[in-house]
């Protein structure tokens, strides 16, 4: 049996618990994106509004990045937009940029509308769109596709 060491990695550890899903679910727990998906597309989590790791998320015009697998934009007071947050054309980290409601790479300038569509180059290729559904009475934003 191999013992669990500090290198081995998440998909080795799935195999060695035995676990193949993309995703797990726990119980009472708020999931970190990296935990629940192992595909890079597929992606369902939870996030709490009232944590301070997304306080930002509570402005509008402002965005997050969660665990570099989803930027997450406050476009209007209430209504959220989740896309991939890398760059397609080098993979670069996007931003979100409010005064034009749009996402934006700094390393060439592609830029990408609120579902992901590339308005401008090198980038030729969408960003990954999610789902959101927020729900004020928990108080909590699901990210999902
Ligand atoms: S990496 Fe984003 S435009 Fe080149």
């Amino acid at each position: 049996m191999k013992a669990i060491s500090k290198t081995m990695n998440r998909q080795e550890f799935f195999r060695f618990m035995g676990l193949s899903a993309g995703v797990i679910y726990l119980s009472g727990c708020v999931l970190k994106a990296e935990d629940v998906a192992l595909n890079a597309d597929l992606l369902d989590l939870t996030i709490k509004m009232d944590d301070a790791r997304y306080s930002d998320l509570l402005k509008k015009g402002y965005y997050v990045v969660v665990n570099n697998r989803v930027i997450v934009a406050n476009v209007q007071s209430t209504q959220f937009v989740a896309v991939s947050p890398k760059c397609t054309h080098e993979g670069t980290s996007l931003v979100f940029q409010a005064n034009s409601n749009s996402f934006y790479c700094a390393l060439d300038g592609s830029r990408y509308d609120l579902t992901g569509k590339v308005l401008n180059g090198p980038a030729t290729l969408p960003l990954v769109l999610y789902k959101v559904a927020n729900d004020q009475k928990s108080n909590t934003l699901r990210i999902f596709n």
